[in-house]
């Protein structure tokens, strides 16, 4: 393949963001700036969510108004939930967040106004009602009644209490929030850059998130943390962890939650989620994943020089949170819908159609020959 061709785009840069930049100088992923590991820690999702948004981190009187706006969205029309009551019930999760988001681009008053007032407007609706449909979906799969959202909950306990009735410990929700921020965004990912590619043809932000849900399904990008853990379970217990992961390697196996596009020695993010990891297994008293965890570590690190990437900590540390395997990616959705919102946005207020070429490496010309003749 000739040197002019950067398949997958590798190395290429393709626009300008004012979003998130992996910063080397500090190591570390930041949104309009700040750290990722610093908003962890001081702030919950919807203030990291407005600041994605808004492009400024919220006052009181600014993040109570957002609160405001997207808990009166947490509710769904009787159309909705009646596509989701006719779901077959063994979809997989993401086919329904996806299919969710495009039924929300029907019923949206706004769907054909691209302004950034219209988009933020749509975004936040999305942002909100993704969750409740998400949640009413893992209800109604397992034969359950759907549970209607709490207004006075954070968007992190809302979530819990619609899928499970009840809302855990302040640690377990917290370790929750904190996937959320460190979900949040990513710059030029290729979910975030399908949303950005769908943009710039002027399309609308449910097709762009639409499209940008079905990009983050495959494991070699948000599905990964869906298969972390059942690569987990495979191994089921830490006495089988180096024989699995030898073995595996040896058969020159990709191994899932390892490795990134743009980090090339470790994920700035997987020491912040590693430690909430830790926290819910203790909380949990279930050790075996972690210790299943350290030992796939080592092995990859030694090996291969590979580090692990986000997803490595977060599939684990969402089991034991007691979520289906299959809803790890949906959650990552539920956080990325911020992230993806701001780039469609963005692309919408300077767009050039994205537009690549590629070599041709086909037949020459032939001539076409009547039916009756080939
Ligand atoms: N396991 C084993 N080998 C790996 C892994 C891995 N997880 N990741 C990279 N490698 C190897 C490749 O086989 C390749 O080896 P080679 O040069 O001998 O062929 C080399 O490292 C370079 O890897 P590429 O796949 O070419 O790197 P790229 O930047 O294209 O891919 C990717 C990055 C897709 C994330 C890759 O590391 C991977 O497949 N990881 C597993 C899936 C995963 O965890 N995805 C989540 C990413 S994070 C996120 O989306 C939130």
């Amino acid at each position: 393949m000739s040197d002019d061709i950067k398949k997958g785009l590798l190395g290429i840069v393709v626009d300008e963001t004012e979003i998130s930049k992996v910063m080397p100088e500090i190591n570390s992923l930041t949104y309009r700036g700040y750290a990722a590991q610093d908003l962890c820690a001081r702030c919950k999702f919807e203030e990291v969510a407005y600041l994605i948004l808004n492009k400024e981190l919220p006052n009181k009187k600014q993040l109570k108004q957002f609160e405001k706006e997207e808990t009166k969205e947490r509710v769904l029309s009787k159309t909705l939930i009646n596509v989701l009551k006719q779901m077959p019930k063994k979809s997989h999760p993401m086919d329904v967040a996806r299919t969710v988001v495009s039924v929300m681009g029907l019923e949206d008053k706004e769907t054909k106004d691209n302004s950034s007032e219209a988009n933020l407007r749509k975004a936040m609706r999305i942002f909100a009602k993704t969750p409740v449909a998400l949640a009413a979906f893992y209800r109604l799969r397992k034969g359950k009644k759907i549970i209607p959202s709490k207004k006075k909950l954070t968007f992190a306990e809302n979530f819990f209490h619609m899928c499970f009735g009840k809302v855990p410990n302040k640690e377990i929700v917290k370790a929750f929030d904190v996937s959320l921020i460190l979900y949040a965004e990513h710059s030029f990912n290729v979910s975030t850059f399908t949303a950005r590619t769908i943009t710039s043809s002027l399309s609308d932000i449910h097709g762009a998130i639409t499209g940008a849900i079905a990009s983050l399904k495959g494991p070699l990008h948000g599905g990964a943390n869906e298969e972390v853990m059942h690569m987990m379970k495979k191994i089921k217990k830490p006495e089988n962890a180096l024989k699995w992961i030898n073995k595996a390697l040896d058969n020159k196996d990709v191994i899932m939650g390892f490795g990134h596009r743009v980090y090339k020695s470790g994920d700035s993010r997987v020491p912040t989620m590693r430690e909430y990891f830790g926290k819910v297994s203790k909380i949990k008293k279930d050790k075996v994943f972690e210790k299943i965890y350290e030992i796939v570590e080592k092995v990859m690190i030694k090996r291969k020089n590979i580090h692990p990437n986000v997803d490595y900590p977060t599939g684990p540390t969402y089991h034991l949170m007691g979520f289906d395997t299959d809803f790890f990616t949906p959650i990552f959705v539920i956080s990325r819908i911020t992230g993806w919102s701001a780039h469609i946005m963005e692309q919408h207020a300077a767009n050039k159609l994205i537009r690549p070429l590629a070599s041709y490496k086909g037949s020459k010309h032939r001539k076409v020959m009547q039916l009756n003749h080939r």
